[in-house]
């Protein structure tokens, strides 16, 4: 799959949570093309954020696909709740689905049935081999540039080479599925993952204090993806 431009997908973990709402119909507005929502337990990661309830409370206020990436331990317990609520993408961890006694398939098969895209992701420190078993059974790769817990940290320039190995990966078994990145994404390190398809932006669309309003960052974003 090759997009002439990247599908931009703003991180609400840098929105005002106050207005969550308001905050996805002005990143709209301004071209976003999915909405990213980061769910963290405080045990996969020490951070944690929002349930399944704030998922069902946003989902009537977008048409936009709502890519829900779950860093959470035992997935599998909850995609179902996740499903409900509205959900698009739903991106489960490698790390969270194959534990001793676990059936990560299951889990990846299960997304789907519930009629939701499955997608797969991987901590920056895990190899990217480990996810090629489960590449067949989803929709959506995400690539983590940075270690997941918390939006604003810096780009990880050593992770790039996994869009690189998924892309190849999935024409070896001939298979589509969009590859996204995230984490630390600006117009800069954007240029660097060019082979992937999707982008997600926390910082580089809602920090107005930085940088410009959210159309002009969306775009910018966007425009990366041109040599
Ligand atoms: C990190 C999250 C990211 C984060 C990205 O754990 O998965 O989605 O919000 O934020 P930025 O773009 O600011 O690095
Ligand atoms: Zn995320």
């Amino acid at each position: 799959m090759n997009h002439s431009n990247f599908i931009i997908a703003p991180s609400l973990l840098s929105a005002d949570f106050s207005r969550l709402g308001e905050e996805i119909k002005n990143v709209e507005k301004a071209g976003a093309d999915w909405i990213h929502v980061d769910v963290m337990d405080g045990h996969f990661v020490p951070n944690l954020t929002i349930g399944a309830t704030v998922v069902r409370s946003l989902r009537p206020v977008t048409q936009l696909p709502l890519d829900v990436h779950l860093m959470i331990e035992n997935p599998e317990r909850y995609i179902a709740d996740y499903a409900k609520a509205g959900a698009d993408y739903l991106t489960v961890h490698i790390e969270a689905i194959t534990a001793p006694g676990k059936d990560a398939a299951g889990a990846l098969n299960k997304i789907r049935e519930l009629g939701v895209k499955p997608g797969i992701t991987l901590r920056p420190g895990t190899s990217v081999e480990k996810i090629f078993p489960y590449l067949k059974l989803v929709d959506l790769v995400l690539i983590m540039t940075v270690e997941p817990g918390f939006g604003g940290q810096s780009f990880m320039q050593e992770q790039v080479k996994k869009i690189t190995a998924v892309r190849n990966e999935l024409a070896r078994i001939g298979h589509q599925a969009l590859i996204e990145v995230d984490g630390g994404i600006n117009p800069e390190t954007a240029k660097e993952c060019r082979e992937a398809d999707v982008l997600v932006a926390g910082n580089a669309v809602f920090n107005k204090a930085t940088q410009g309003d959210y159309s002009t960052n969306i775009l910018n974003l966007k425009k990366a993806k041109l040599k």
